[in-house]
């Protein structure tokens, strides 16, 4: 079998260096030059656990490919997956240029059957407006060629990606023919070793699925963020109602850890277009439109805890940031909670030194010298007045109390992800402020 994947970002090339890996030809199309010469000869744009050793693999063992040539990839294709991106419009919708030019890139060149899968997160409706563009394409040529689109949304984690594409939950498919239904059930085979399912739906449904999850998790996430607040007023602990309902198997365990709000590229921006399609149809998403403004207050919730400490003038007093990257092992700081308490510590006068194991050259990139970068997580506390956890990196999980101490001017810290055992922080003098759980002084 022989596939194309068109975007190079995060899920087309994860998905395309997978499906090489179980022995499919791949090619990988992008548009920028400069990417595709890195791409061939490893160097790959994001960070990514596994990636690179599995990129460099493939392309050893001659099954991946990259090129900028969307036409030359066409030849000999069975299914062409568009997984470019959708940045969001202003008012909140996805932007389709980019999935609907691609899609008239197809129509120009297409010879043959093939299936064309959108893969890319996209509003549902878009497979029907790909059909459109590449049928109206090929009216224009004055030929006739046989093709069908599907919608086969993706569920990878950044930092899991390959482990999630290996090994998914369930494979979700869109169809609307036999023929395509066959060739994704071909193509997904090595994948479904253990048992998980490929569930074939018509595409309105595949594509609102995308949404859907989305929307739960972040929905989740909220809930244990509002009730995390309360937990703090009323004197509970949200470490242990989380144990306590989580231990019921209708609500699960999971995805139900209060911190810092989340971010991302795919939560803050599916949540805003799920909204927006409702909006577009009449419909107002009223629980939607909760968990964003939750999401929204819980990225301020630690600045306010700060204010709690140290009263609203923070001039000349410096913090020192654990973690940048929305969350643990990606370099990715798309609408990052860090962004936010940043802003609003240099807001208050404040200054901040922060380090990140991964994420401090995208930090450099975004936030330039508005904030000092530290070689190492003790680096930020010479001189810092107290802690700020914001990722919760393993490497911040243990850290040395006595040297953190002995260089932080207050002894406080605040933990944005609930990383710490209170006892233990208390026990070493300090004060602690967590989500969910009254500040505690020693
Ligand atoms: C998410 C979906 O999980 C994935 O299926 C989809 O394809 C893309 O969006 P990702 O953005 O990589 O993946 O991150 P995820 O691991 O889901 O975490 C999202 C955010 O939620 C992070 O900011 C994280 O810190 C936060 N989070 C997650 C919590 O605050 N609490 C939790 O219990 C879980």
């Amino acid at each position: 079998m022989k596939i194309s994947i068109v975007g190079t970002g995060y899920v087309g090339l994860v998905s395309g260096t997978c499906f090489a890996d179980v022995g499919i030809t791949v090619t990988c199309v992008d548009i920028d030059e400069k990417k595709i010469e890195n791409l061939k000869k490893g160097v790959i744009p994001i960070y990514e656990p596994g990636l690179e050793t599995m990129v460099h693999s493939n392309i050893e063992k001659g099954r991946l490919f990259f090129s900028t040539s969307l036409k030359d990839s066409l030849e000999q294709a069975d299914v062409i997956f568009i997984a470019v991106g959708t940045p969001p419009d202003e008012d909140g919708s996805a932007d389709l240029k980019y999935v609907l030019e691609v899609a008239r890139q197809i129509g120009k060149h297409i010879n043959h059957y093939m299936v064309i899968v959108t893969k890319s997160t996209v509003p549902i409706g878009t497979a029907k407006k790909v059909k459109a563009a590449i049928t109206d394409e090929i009216e224009k040529r004055g030929i006739e060629v046989d093709f069908d689109v599907a919608s086969n949304p993706e569920f990878l984690k950044e930092g899991n990606a390959i482990q999630d594409f290996l090994k998914p939950d369930r494979i979700v498919v869109g169809t609307e023919s036999e023929k395509a239904q066959k060739m994704m059930n071909r193509l997904y085979k090595p994948f479904l070793l253990n048992g998980h399912p490929i569930i074939f739906m018509d595409i309105p449904s595949a594509e609102m699925t995308k949404y859907a999850a989305n929307s739960m998790l972040a929905t989740k996430i909220s809930f244990m963020n509002d009730m995390a607040n309360l937990c703090e007023i009323v004197g509970a602990d949200i470490t242990s109602v989380r144990k306590g309902i989580g231990s019921d198997a209708r609500i699960g365990n999971k995805f139900i850890y209060a911190g810092a709000g989340y971010g991302g590229s795919c939560f803050p921006k599916d949540v805003k277009a799920v909204i927006k399609t409702a909006d577009l149809n009449g419909y107002k998403l009223r629980l939607l439109e909760a968990v964003e403004e939750v999401n929204n207050h819980q990225k301020h919730v630690l600045v306010s805890k700060i204010k709690e400490q140290f009263g609203t003038n923070l001039n000349n007093m410096i913090f020192a940031l654990w973690g940048l990257s929305f969350k643990p092992k990606t370099d990715d700081m798309r609408e990052a909670p860090a962004l936010v308490v940043i802003e609003e510590l240099i807001k208050l006068g404040a200054k901040v030194k922060a380090y990140d194991p991964v994420a401090m050259e995208e930090a450099k990139r975004i936030l330039g010298d508005k904030i000092e970068y530290g070689a190492d997580p003790y680096d930020v506390l010479i001189d810092a007045d107290a802690l700020i956890v914001i990722t919760e990196w393993s490497e911040f999980r243990i850290p040395n109390f006595k040297v953190i101490e002995k260089l932080l001017k207050n002894k406080v810290i605040f933990d944005g992800r609930n990383i710490y055992e209170p006892a233990e922080v208390l026990e070493n003098g300090f004060s602690y402020y967590s989500i969910g759980r009254a500040a505690m002084h020693p």
